[in-house]
């Protein structure tokens, strides 16, 4: 029954009926006393932060989690509604520093999409569950030296987020999957319209697979999806409505932390401003810092955790000299289009599913590639927007999602008529460019200035093009020049001057046409930044938990990967509690 009610009042409030049914769906705001005291103090109610709070007091632990954004909007719930989240209240709309060499797309700067609201970049992610490979934990296992990390140990942990709902996949592959956790995963199948491109790229070596989170890394799909009850299965809403009413759990939204205090290098409280009051809670045991790929690192300078250089220049005396904020990975991404089927009339089918917004309005197909065909490791990760022809998503997602210029996007877009399009995001996941994070003023409220390093060593330029290339040989397929399908978009001033599929024109091409892909970690990093068991180096009673401490690119996307960090993370302090 509570079930049943909470998910009318979702429903409610996706449609529209606003704050007071919120508090029916997500833990209403606390009642907030300074130099009040908790067990665990959460910085950052993201997707990690949520996981690791529902933990936490499911042990019976008081939990205080301190959220800069509100509860998501009512839209951010709907999958087909992704589109419209990006620039919105519930997103931190980062723009990366000047950069006139990579950041063609969008001007001088690349848009950095992150989620700012309970839940986190999970409020308006792209649904798509897809895990990391499984030597990217055995990799950071060998790397810590704790075993605790490689991908046996992890499994388990994938296991306990989720709930798949495809019975194909629950069936065949059970021991890779969660049949109890809080994640809803499915699938949209459309067969009939990803057939032809399947067959496509099975011609040019691309097998298609059956489940790219079970047995084999690479090959596409029709991909796992964090929906489910055409709901967005973001932790604010999986993880917490169950336990939204639990005395022992604190949530304070439009809650900015701006300090973390010690004494003698142990954290014992922080500072969160709340409606222009700026109040001082204390963490009994820990503090979980869970900001964000980019919050945590400028949090933790304002605090003194941070190079000297970094906090000279913001006149902050140091706490820990630890490299927090370098090491920013973002696996740049670069966008294609094809067009393949021509069509005459106008599909009514299509235009319908476009408009319902429980689910995606366009089939997708996911694939993760190497370009040596017979290796198991892939070197890109593709997502294909599949647009039959009637669709207006090829120019909202090229606009409002990737932040292209209209006239890239139009470009685009006449260059489809009456032809279905494979709208393929391509992202680099060797890329080894790193970029950096730092606080530009000791005010919390500013932005941090995040530099992106796009294509810094030039080899992250060459392999860039291989895989444009190895993506493209699809077109060299039996059945796309049956089709007479081609690449658009390619005849732009900028690269006007090369010489048409050449390297040096796809390097032109890649410069201008290079985003960020949403697929941000690395700036508080195990081995370097925090211990194995996230603890920030030389420092007691704090920990790190969210993207930022995976030490490499991860060979998946990362939303899969950060809810089972937050699982592992809360097994890692429940421990540490019980000692
Ligand atoms: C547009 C987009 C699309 C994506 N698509 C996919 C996808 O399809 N599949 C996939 O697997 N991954 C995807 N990702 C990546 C994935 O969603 C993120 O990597 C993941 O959600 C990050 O989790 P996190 O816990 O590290 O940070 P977040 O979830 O971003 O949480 C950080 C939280 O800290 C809060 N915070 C920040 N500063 C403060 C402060 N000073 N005080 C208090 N709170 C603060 C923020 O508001 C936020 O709620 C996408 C990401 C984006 C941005
Ligand atoms: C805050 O609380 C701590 C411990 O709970 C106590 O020692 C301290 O005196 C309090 N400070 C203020 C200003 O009330
Ligand atoms: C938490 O408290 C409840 C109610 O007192 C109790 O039933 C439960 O066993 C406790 N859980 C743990 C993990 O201690
Ligand atoms: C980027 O900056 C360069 C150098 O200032 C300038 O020439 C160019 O016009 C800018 N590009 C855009 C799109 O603003
Ligand atoms: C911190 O260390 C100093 C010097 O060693 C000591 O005098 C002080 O009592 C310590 N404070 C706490 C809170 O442990
Ligand atoms: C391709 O991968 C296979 C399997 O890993 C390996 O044996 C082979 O040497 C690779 N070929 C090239 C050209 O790198
Ligand atoms: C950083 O601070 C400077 C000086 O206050 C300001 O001019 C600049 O706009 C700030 N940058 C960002 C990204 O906010």
């Amino acid at each position: 029954m509570a079930a049943l009610n909470s998910a009318v009042a979702l429903l409610l409030v996706t449609l529209g009926f606003s704050a007071i049914e919120a508090d029916i769906v997500f833990p209403s705001q606390a009642k907030l006393t300074d130099n009040a005291s908790y067990d665990y103090i959460i910085v950052g109610g993201g997707t990690c932060g949520c996981v690791i709070a529902r933990r936490l007091v499911d042990s019976n632990y008081t939990v205080l989690v301190l959220e800069s954004g509100d509860d998501p909007s009512a839209n951010s719930m709907l999958p087909g509604l992704f589109y419209l989240l990006p620039g919105t209240s519930i997103d931190y709309d980062y723009r990366s520093t000047f950069d006139d060499y990579a950041a063609g797309a969008q001007g001088n700067f690349t848009r950095l999409t992150a989620g700012n609201a309970l839940g986190g970049s999970s409020v308006l992610n792209h649904h798509l569950s897809i895990r990391p490979i499984p030597q990217d934990y055995d990799d950071i296992a060998s790397l810590t030296g704790d075993d605790g990390w490689s991908y046996d140990n992890m499994l388990p942990y994938f296991k306990k987020t989720e709930t798949v709902k495809d019975e194909e996949i629950a069936s065949t592959y059970s021991e890779y999957h969660g049949d109890s956790g809080p994640v809803g995963i499915t699938r949209e199948l459309h067969d009939d319209d990803v057939a032809y491109y399947l067959k496509a790229l099975a011609e040019v070596g691309n097998p298609t697979v059956e489940d790219l989170n079970g047995p084999v890394s690479v090959g596409y799909m029709q991909p796992l999806l964090n929906i489910a009850s055409g709901i967005r299965q973001t932790p604010a809403y999986v993880y917490l409505n169950d336990i939204k009413d639990n005395p022992n759990l604190h949530v304070s939204k439009n809650t900015k932390v701006s300090k973390i205090n010690f004494e003698n290098s142990t954290a014992v409280s922080v500072e969160a401003i709340y409606k222009d009051t700026t109040y001082t809670f204390r963490a009994n045991k820990e503090i979980i810092v869970s900001a964000g790929v980019f919050n945590t690192p400028q949090i933790l300078q304002l605090s003194g955790v941070g190079s000297t250089d970094v906090l000279d220049s913001l006149n902050v005396d140091q706490v820990a000299d630890l490299p927090v904020g370098d090491n920013l990975r973002i696996p740049p991404t670069v966008i294609v289009v094809q067009k393949t089927k021509k069509h005459i009339l106008p599909s009514i089918p299509n235009l319908v599913h476009a408009f319902v917004p429980f689910s995606i309005p366009f089939p997708l197909l996911l694939g993760t590639t190497p370009i040596n065909k017979s290796s198991e490791i892939p070197d890109y990760q593709t997502y294909n927007l599949m647009l039959p022809h009637d669709t207006p998503y090829l120019t909202l997602a090229c606009t409002f999602v990737y932040g292209y210029s209209l006239d890239v996007c139009l470009r685009w877009q006449t260059q489809i008529a009456s032809r279905d399009a494979v709208y393929s995001v391509v992202v680099n996941l060797d890329a080894v460019s790193t970029g950096t994070v730092r606080a530009n003023s000791t005010d919390i409220n500013d932005a941090p200035l995040i530099t992106t390093g796009f294509y810094s060593e030039s080899e992250d330029l060459e392999r860039a093009v291989d895989i444009l290339l190895d993506l493209l040989a699809v077109e060299d397929s039996a059945t796309l020049k049956d089709l007479g399908a081609a690449v658009v978009g390619v005849d732009f001033s900028e690269c006007a001057d090369k010489e048409a599929g050449s390297r040096e024109f796809w390097k032109c091409y890649v410069l201008h046409r290079t985003i960020a892909g949403f697929l941000y970690s690395g700036t508080c990093p195990m081995q370097t930044c925090v211990d194995s068991e996230l603890k920030l180096l030389g420092l007691n009673k704090i920990r790190v938990a969210d993207a930022s401490v995976f030490p490499k690119v991860l060979h998946g996307a990362l939303n899969a990967a950060v809810l089972s960090l937050g699982e592992k993370a809360a097994d890692l302090i429940l421990q540490d509690a019980a000692n």
